[in-house]
């Protein structure tokens, strides 16, 4: 290849992109509405256990599998292993970008959607909280609505990926993140103030563990990988953008610590809002739709702010629905040689196209379920719950005990000098986190909430 690989304009490019990637629905609607369903605090301090010993340190092993080979997932386990079977984890990193980006890109659609609807002021009729909910039901309901919005959504994508990586991806994240950061401070701030917000506040705060279980455990970890964009190489891919200059741990650190409290901010607003309107937490992934239009009935200038918060709000889902977009684009750019405007028409379409029984699980096919779950929801839970946290099992089996850890250790010095000088022990931990801590934790999670380990232990019992 004669073409020079593109490369980030800077750090705090590279920091915002990736924050981009993870910042999105999966703070905004996933998050608080699988604490919703999962019983409040008890989920959230998993989730957060999750995140700093599993999700940190895979994170950091991710990026740094990409910037060492400057490849998409296949084409960076071909080139450090050579064997067939990590160039495999590669492409199931490339169809979890399949699966999650043919759903994602629904919800994507809502957020669109709910844009005109501010717009139109459809909101302000409502007089009874319940009424934003049958709203969402009526819309959702639509086939016509759901599907439209879902192809609008994803040309936006598709066009931000053509343009290819600086121009479109990096330009648009510096502007638009902290705006929405700084929204959604707002909200948070509406809710704790509304009257009869304690009860979110509790519900939040103090952990109920009689509802925890195995599945609590997977579903948590699932939602660490998703949030965080890992597992499947979107990191790894964003990663090979990345200059040797930049430190590894310390932009994962600062891309961890945003996306997360963007998580926590959603939740507390949702959360009071919820219990201060006697809204159901429980009400899965239309709760975010069901409550934040009544939230901003109850604020000076709800009208304005509701417009420009679903503008973000489908801002930050482009943000991360290009980086799935990105993975796939990579693959067949680098390792098959398309042209990359050839591959964002072909696998946009086909994304579309795997995503309509998506869509359609809202209305048509709501009685066709898999597993009793319906098609969206069992996509979910293969990508997020199976797919996500398998890759990044793999992957920190590779970089514990395949890469060689003199390598590992020498890629990652790239940048991290002042790390590797100042805080030698805080390295050896990363190490002892990837090559014991994090694969034996996911493996044990995958089995036992598959019921495996269930068996297991009743036959030695
Ligand atoms: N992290 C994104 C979010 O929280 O909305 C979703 C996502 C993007 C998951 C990219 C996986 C991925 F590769």
């Amino acid at each position: 290849m004669t073409e020079q690989r593109e490369q980030w304009g800077s750090k705090i490019g590279f920091i915002l992109a990736a924050a981009g990637s993870a910042i999105g629905l999966g703070n905004i609607w996933k998050f608080p509405y699988i604490v919703g369903q999962n019983g409040g605090a008890a989920f959230i301090i998993i989730y957060l256990i999750c995140t700093a010993v599993i999700g940190l340190p895979v994170l950091i092993g991710e990026i740094l599998i990409g910037r060492t080979t400057q490849r998409n997932p296949v084409g960076a386990f071909k080139q450090l292993s050579k064997t067939k079977f990590w160039a495999a984890v590669g492409s199931m990193g490339i169809l979890a970008g399949f699966i999650i980006l043919s759903y994602y890109a629904v919800v994507a659609g809502w957020a669109l959607g709910y844009i005109f609807e501010a717009f139109t002021g459809n909101f302000f009729d409502f007089s009874e909280p319940t009424q934003a909910g049958d709203h969402f039901g009526l819309l959702t309901g639509n086939v016509y609505w759901i599907i439209g919005f879902f192809a609008l959504f994803m040309i936006l994508t598709m066009g931000v990926v053509f343009a290819g990586v600086q121009k479109g991806i990096e330009r648009g994240s510096k502007v638009l993140m902290p705006i929405l950061f700084l929204l959604l401070i707002i909200l948070m701030i509406r809710g704790i103030t509304l009257p009869g917000s304690e009860v979110g506040i509790s519900f939040i705060l103090k952990p109920d563990w009689s509802v925890v279980n195995a599945q609590t455990v997977l579903l948590a970890l699932g939602q660490a990988f998703f949030t965080l964009s890992m597992g499947m190489g979107a990191m790894l891919t964003y990663g090979s953008y990345m200059s040797k200059k930049d430190s590894i741990p310390s932009s994962a650190l600062q891309i961890t610590v945003l996306d997360t409290s963007i998580a926590l901010i959603a939740g507390i607003a949702i959360f009071t809002s919820v219990f201060a309107t006697g809204l159901d937490p429980n009400a899965g992934p239309g709760l975010i739709f069901h409550t934040l239009p009544v939230v901003f009935t109850k604020m000076p200038g709800g009208f304005i702010f509701s417009i420009f918060f679903f503008i973000l709000l489908t801002i930050a889902a482009i943000t991360s629905a290009i980086s799935l977009l990105e993975v796939i684009t990579a693959y067949f750019v680098d390792e098959r040689k398309w042209r990359r405007h050839k591959a964002v028409i072909i696998f946009g379409t086909i994304v579309f196209l795997i995503g309509i029984p998506s869509a359609l699980s809202f209305n048509l096919m709501s009685d066709f379920h898999l597993f009793n779950l319906n098609f969206f929801d069992f996509m979910d839970f293969i990508a997020s719950n199976i797919l996500l946290p398998l890759g990044g099992l793999l992957m920190s089996i590779f970089i514990g005990y395949i890469w060689g850890m003199d390598k590992v250790l020498k890629e990652l010095k790239f940048g991290a000098e002042k790390l590797f000088d100042r805080y030698p022990l805080l390295v050896k931990f990363w190490q002892v986190f990837i090559k014991y801590f994090a694969p034996v934790f996911i493996f044990l999670v995958l089995l036992q909430s598959t019921g495996i380990l269930d068996t297991l232990i009743s036959i030695f019992e």
